[in-house]
This record gives C-alpha cells, sequence and structure tokens, in this order.
C-alpha cells in the first residue's frame, strides 16, 4: 500500500520527534501492510514551516536509515501546504514540495472553515497544470457542514484525501459516517494515514480500507489504491468513483 500523506520526517514539524521515533513509525508502517510513504511536513500551519530542499534533504537521509536496518519502506517527498497568500509565488519558486515531485499538491484548510481566496488559488493552481488535493476535508467544520461545497471544488478540478482514522470510527460514529457520506458522493478520491506518532496518531491505513471495503465495497478500496499509485507516479487520476455497495430489501 501507499500511504500518501505522513509526518514521518523527524524534527521537522509535530510529526516525529527524533529519527528513533521515525524508526518506529516505518516500523509499523511496514507493518500495517504499507511500502510506500509520502512525507507531508506541515507548512504555514501549526507555526511550522518547511522547505522544499530541506525535505529532499531529510528524506533522502531517513531512507539511508531504512535502508541500513533492512525495513522495507521507501520515503518519498511532499508537503502539507496551508493556504497562505505568497503560495503562488513560493511553489514557482521552487520553495513548495509537490507529492514525489509530481504535478499534486497536499493543501490544507484551517479547521474552521474554508478560505475565501481558495478559488482564485486552485484557478490559478490548474493554469500552472498542479492539481490540489485538499486534506481532510471531513475534519473542516465548514466543509462537513456542506457537502455541496466540496462538490464545487471538486467540480472546479480539486481532489480530496480522507483520513484514514476518520473512516474508521476511531474519531467516533458521527465522523465515521460523515467520512463514507463523502465517499459515496464521489467526494473522496484518497485515503491516507495522516501519522504523525506511533501511540497517539499511528499508521492506520489498512484498518481504513477494512472499514471502506466493509461499508462501500471493494471497489472503492480498489479505487483509493489506485489513485494513489498513479498520483506518485505523476499519473492523472480517475475521477469516476465505483457504484456504492446496494442494500436490497426482499418483501
Ligand atoms: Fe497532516
Amino acid at each position: 500500500m501507499i500511504d500518501i500523506h505522513t509526518h514521518i520526517l523527524p524534527g521537522i514539524d509535530d510529526g516525529a520527534g527524533s529519527l528513533e521515533e521515525a524508526l518506529e513509525l516505518a516500523e509499523q508502517a511496514v507493518r500495517n501492510g504499507i511500502r510506500t510513504v509520502v512525507a507531508t511536513p506541515h507548512h504555514y500551519a501549526r507555526g511550522y514551516y518547511s522547505d522544499a530542499e530541506q525535505i529532499k534533504l531529510d528524506t533522502s537521509k531517513l531512507n539511508d536509515e531504512l535502508y541500513k536496518r533492512n525495513i522495507p519502506l521507501e520515503v518519498l517527498t511532499g508537503q502539507e501546504v496551508r493556504v497562505y497568500d505568497r503560495l503562488l509565488e513560493d511553489l514557482e519558486a521552487g520553495q513548495l514540495a509537490t507529492i514525489a515531485s509530481s504535478p499534486y499538491l497536499l493543501v490544507e484548510f484551517p479547521s474552521s472553515n474554508v478560505p475565501s481566496q481558495v478559488d482564485e488559488l486552485f484557478h490559478e493552481l490548474r493554469l500552472l497544470d498542479v492539481t490540489p488535493i485538499i486534506a481532510h476535508p471531513e475534519r473542516n467544520r465548514e466543509l462537513a457542514d456542506n457537502h455541496d461545497l466540496l462538490e464545487q471544488l471538486v467540480e472546479a478540478g480539486a481532489l480530496a484525501q480522507l483520513t484514514s482514522s476518520s473512516v474508521c470510527g476511531t474519531m467516533g460514529r458521527k465522523l465515521q459516517k460523515l467520512s463514507l457520506e463523502m465517499c459515496k458522493r464521489g467526494l473522496v478520491h484518497f485515503v491516507a494515514s495522516d501519522a504523525h506518532h506511533a501511540k497517539t496518531r499511528p499508521f492506520d491505513l489498512a484498518q481504513g480500507y477494512e472499514a471502506i471495503g466493509k461499508h462501500l465495497g471493494q471497489a472503492f478500496v480498489d479505487y483509493y489504491q489506485l489513485n494513489a499509485e498513479r498520483v506518485i507516479g505523476g499519473h492523472s487520476i480517475h475521477r469516476e468513483i465505483p457504484a456504492a455497495k446496494r442494500r436490497f430489501i426482499f418483501w
């Protein structure tokens, strides 16, 4: 499996605090059935800033350590970029890291609302041939309350990534129900762990896919897994969602 949203790089944000913690996370990822992760440190959120060059260096160092220890996990570069005023300029200057150097950028909104400049920002990104992937829309209050708004962003070309812990039910039944609704409506294109720490915010991607398989059917699992594979390869994403498993009532 491929996990496109993780905070595995040590000492760069609120994810792994040290190399030991990063290795513990890596071993956990492997046990969870993951072979490739995208490191997506925060940028412009929670007081953390990260730089594309630093991310490249740190990723390469972590890959060396994994290789030395025979941990079969590959780490790719990426970043979780909060919407901010100079985002486009910084992207054009090469200071932001897209997912595995592909034309996909993981974009985060504040938890309370959708910033007013998003429509224009996403339009400008598309003009640069960069597709924004909205990180965890289910955890944004405005999008959670108004799926039509998320639908508008998706119809305008954005993609969205759901968090595995949300769909598993570990964050509560309400969030699980909301997550499944988003999936059924075709507003989700990826599932990722957003793992930060082996104990407090672990890798649980396998559990997320298991919940999706149980509630929506294997076709959804295959669809999300294929999209993750395509995004790291820089390929286009299939937007047509599989039909949700229907319940038949026999009279
Ligand atoms: Fe994150």
